[in-house]
């Protein structure tokens, strides 16, 4: 039978928090291991400077979301790994397919429909005011993606899942108007089970809301971290109930259900918020302290980082290359016979 192909992409606007890590990468890389699975991840650069106009972050977060991944144990023997700018095939398919897709459908896209909303919302006569073409016909970009190598599932969050349909859409459009079945037709993976790791404040765990905990932190820092976490004014040896503080929804995160259990447990006999902050930053560390050096290894030293990424390049384009050719063919772009 023929494997499944996995393929999703990391948008390269930030530096990744605990919240990715638990929602994420853990699970991508876990299910990355499966026998019966190929997959494909890349770095979504493209994309990236769709919403963040700062060159130096766009350049940051890339290092830091490659070294993330590789130091968290991708196994880039069985994942294909690169950067979307490095295979040029994704725009050029990218233009093909925005030559089929409906306006109409990119005016549905949560995205666009958001951003006319603030300005409805602000009164403003020009509902597209500021709203630049790569919001607007950003599913398409993710079409290609997604189309160029056939992949068959696409794990994402909730908020991504209208953009894998809309590829499946552009894709049944595309094999319709040219009477061939060259692209797959992709679908969505949800994880029903990832857990929504909280942040310091108690919200989800987002960089837009200044609420993470790093991934790769000295165990002080990471302790200094943690002890923001808020909490409240019961004293050590009051009874304390899981739901009284965050800390106790990433303890789960990292721990064996006995262990959680048995922090339930001591939190309702009484155990000091601060000894509970202690115990949840040596639990955290547990899991991250060793992939850390390999982290700030990586950092110092990006030619590592450029040689993994162009060897995944260089994989991913033959394929690229290898589609791009039917597809501009089927459209009646090629060399004259
Ligand atoms: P952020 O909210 O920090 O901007 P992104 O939207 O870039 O994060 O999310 C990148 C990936 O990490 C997505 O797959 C998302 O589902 C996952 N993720 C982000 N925040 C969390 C969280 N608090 N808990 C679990 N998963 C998360
Ligand atoms: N748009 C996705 C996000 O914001 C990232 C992404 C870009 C992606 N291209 C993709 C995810 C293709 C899956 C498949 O999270």
């Amino acid at each position: 039978m023929a494997k499944k192909r996995i393929l999703t992409g990391v948008t390269t606007t930030g530096i990744p928090h605990l919240g990715n890590y638990v929602g994420a990468i853990r699970p991508a890389i876990q299910a990355a291991a499966a026998e019966d699975t190929e997959s494909y991840l890349f770095l979504a650069n493209y994309h990236g400077i769709i919403k963040c106009h700062d060159p130096a972050m766009i350049d940051d977060s890339t290092r830091a979301v490659a070294a993330t991944w590789l130091a968290c144990g991708l196994d880039t023997e069985r994942t294909t790994f690169y950067r979307q700018s490095d295979i040029p095939e994704i725009l050029e398919l990218n233009w093909i397919l925005t030559c089929i897709t409906a306006k109409g459908l990119m005016n549905r896209a949560h995205a666009y429909k958001a951003a006319v909303q603030v300005n409805i919302d602000a009164g403003l006569e020009d509902q597209d005011h500021q709203i630049e073409m790569g919001l607007y016909s950003y599913p398409i970009l993710m079409a290609a993606d997604i189309l160029m190598f056939q992949a068959n599932q696409v794990p994402v969050g909730r908020d991504q899942i209208q953009h894998v349909e809309m590829a499946r859409d552009i894709a049944q459009r595309f094999n319709h108007r040219f009477g061939k079945n060259l692209l797959t037709l992709p679908e969505a993976l949800i994880d029903e089970n990832v857990q929504l790791l909280v942040g310091l404040d108690g919200r989800k765990m987002s960089k837009s809301y200044g609420n993470t905990i790093p991934l790769f932190q000295t165990p002080n820092q990471r302790q200094k971290a943690v002890n923001k976490i808020v909490t409240n004014l019961k004293e050590p040896g009051e009874p304390k109930a899981k739901d009284e503080s965050p800390l106790f929804e990433i303890y789960q995160a990292f721990a064996t259900p006995e262990e959680t259990q048995a922090f339930e447990q001591a939190l309702n006999e009484g155990l000091a918020w601060g000894e509970a902050k202690k115990l949840l930053s040596a639990k955290i560390g547990a899991e991250l302290d060793s992939k850390t050096d390999a982290y700030n290894d990586l950092i110092a030293h990006p030619q590592r980082i450029e040689e993994i990424l162009q060897a995944g390049a260089h994989k991913a384009r033959v394929e690229a290359r290898e589609l791009l050719a039917q597809v501009k063919d089927a459209v009646g772009i090629h060399t004259l016979k």
